[in-house]
């Protein structure tokens, strides 16, 4: 199966999933949308009340802030893979919970594995904890860092810069500084592909404190 079949065969088994309670509240299923070849994935939260009558992901306002932001990278949509760390909605947008977090992330973990981009954008500190675990979104959003064999930047989500207006100039500064990032991620993933495990000279450490 090539990337594209992949997806869909794993949109097909989000759709009749049962393997956690949000199966109960789901309309529709959002197993998230883009190019299978998309060099940037962000993941958000979970479906909320459009997302889940339409099965698409960022769909309500926070996507339209969402639509914004990647213009400041000079980014549509269409050049980006959008989905969330569950796939159906919490009821009355409620925080996901852990046992629905886990019984959701092997889709994530496969999704991710097929489209294998540079560079991963977390929305919001559940998407954050899956990547970067143990750190303040006040202290590191708009930070590039290796995480394996891609990178990882965590973002504030764009809800909470809609309701919390002094986290708009941040978040806009954070996405602007987005295309010089993926040259980065380019570079060093051309010069470094793998992870380095051995205890060989820390040529890469060094490389990457650049960033
Ligand atoms: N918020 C999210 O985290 N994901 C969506 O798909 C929509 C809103
Ligand atoms: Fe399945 Fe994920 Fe939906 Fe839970 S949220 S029912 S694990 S697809």
């Amino acid at each position: 199966m090539n990337a594209e079949e992949t997806l869909a065969q794993i949109a097909q088994e989000v759709s009749v999933c049962t393997n956690c309670t949000l199966h109960h509240s789901r309309k529709k299923s959002v197993p998230g949308e883009g190019p299978a070849s998309s060099e940037i994935m962000l993941i958000g939260e979970g479906p909320g009340f459009y997302e889940n009558e339409q099965g698409r992901p960022f769909v309500g306002s926070s996507g339209k802030f969402l639509t914004e932001l990647l213009a400041q990278a000079g980014l549509k949509r269409s050049d980006v893979w959008i989905g969330n760390v569950v796939k159906c909605r919490p009821p009355n947008n409620r925080d996901p919970q852990p046992d629905e977090l886990a019984a959701c992330g092997e889709y994530l973990e496969r999704q991710i594995a097929a489209i294998d981009p540079k560079i991963i954008i977390t929305l919001g500190r559940f998407s954050m904890a899956k990547f970067v675990p143990g750190v303040k979104i006040s202290q590191v959003h708009g930070q590039m860092r290796r995480v394996g064999n891609r990178f990882v930047i965590p973002m504030f989500h764009p809800a909470a810069a809609l309701h919390q207006p002094r986290y708009r100039p941040q978040i806009l500064a954070d996405f602007a500084k987005l295309p010089q990032q993926l040259a980065q991620a380019r570079a060093a993933l051309a010069q470094f592909p793998d992870t380095v495990t051995t205890n060989e000279p820390p040529e890469e450490p060094e490389q990457l404190s650049l960033f």
